[in-house]
């Protein structure tokens, strides 16, 4: 039996018409196919999370706090502000704690010159603090705005696609072995419970 892992991919920018969702969206579409991936889709521009630090009582928070924790790995789909990451991407991560803790994580970039990739470098100091474990491997769109097609897809989807399923064989490894160290007895309790 195939293991499944829950994805969380979480949109870095909340701006209004922002590319994000655009990458957001074929990144997720991608994955979907993928039959060992259950993904869901963390919004900031959704989330509404408060602008500054108040309790899980607030419901973007709890929510937030809840998606986090279920998720087994993430993919993290930042742009690049002024050779940086977003603020609203910062005030989500801030938002939870525990919930990242001994997870994996991939970035997909995108931006301008750089393609996001300057953003993705200060990412790994601030998830390293989390006891994230971050992916070697980005995936990056330099120019972004013009590697995508009208229908929302990367103009090279085919070379693009192997690329991203490419990545996600290093994050399942990560998702799976964490998981199992993680939960030590949940995997013999599952194959139990099968075999009963
Ligand atoms: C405030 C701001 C700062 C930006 N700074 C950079 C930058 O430093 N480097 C870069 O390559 N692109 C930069 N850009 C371009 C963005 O990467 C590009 O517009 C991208 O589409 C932004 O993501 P979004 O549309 O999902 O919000 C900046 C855009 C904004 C709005």
């Amino acid at each position: 039996m195939k293991e499944t892992y829950n994805v969380a991919v979480i949109l870095g920018s909340a701006r209004e018409g922002r590319f994000g969702e655009t990458v957001a969206n074929w990144a997720v579409e991608t994955l979907r196919s993928d039959q060992e991936l259950s993904v869901d889709l963390i919004d900031p521009a959704k989330l509404d999370l408060p602008s500054r630090h108040v309790g899980a009582e607030h419901p973007g928070v709890a929510e937030l706090q809840t998606a986090l924790a279920e998720a087994d790995a993430f993919v993290v789909v930042t742009p690049e502000y002024n050779h940086s990451f977003t603020g609203e991407l910062k005030l989500l991560i801030d938002a939870a704690k525990p919930q990242w803790k001994r997870k994996p994580l991939a970035f997909v970039s995108y931006g301008g010159m750089s393609g996001g990739l300057r953003a993705v470098e200060q990412l790994r100091l601030v998830f390293a603090e989390l006891h994230v474990v971050t992916m070697r491997d980005v995936i990056s769109f330099a120019h972004a705005h013009d590697k995508f097609d009208e229908t929302g897809r990367p103009k090279d989807l085919e070379g693009t696609n192997a690329a991203l399923h490419h990545m996600m064989t290093d994050l399942k490894w990560w998702a799976g072995a964490l998981r199992e160290a993680r939960y030590p007895h949940a995997k013999l309790q599952l194959l139990e419970a099968i075999a009963s």
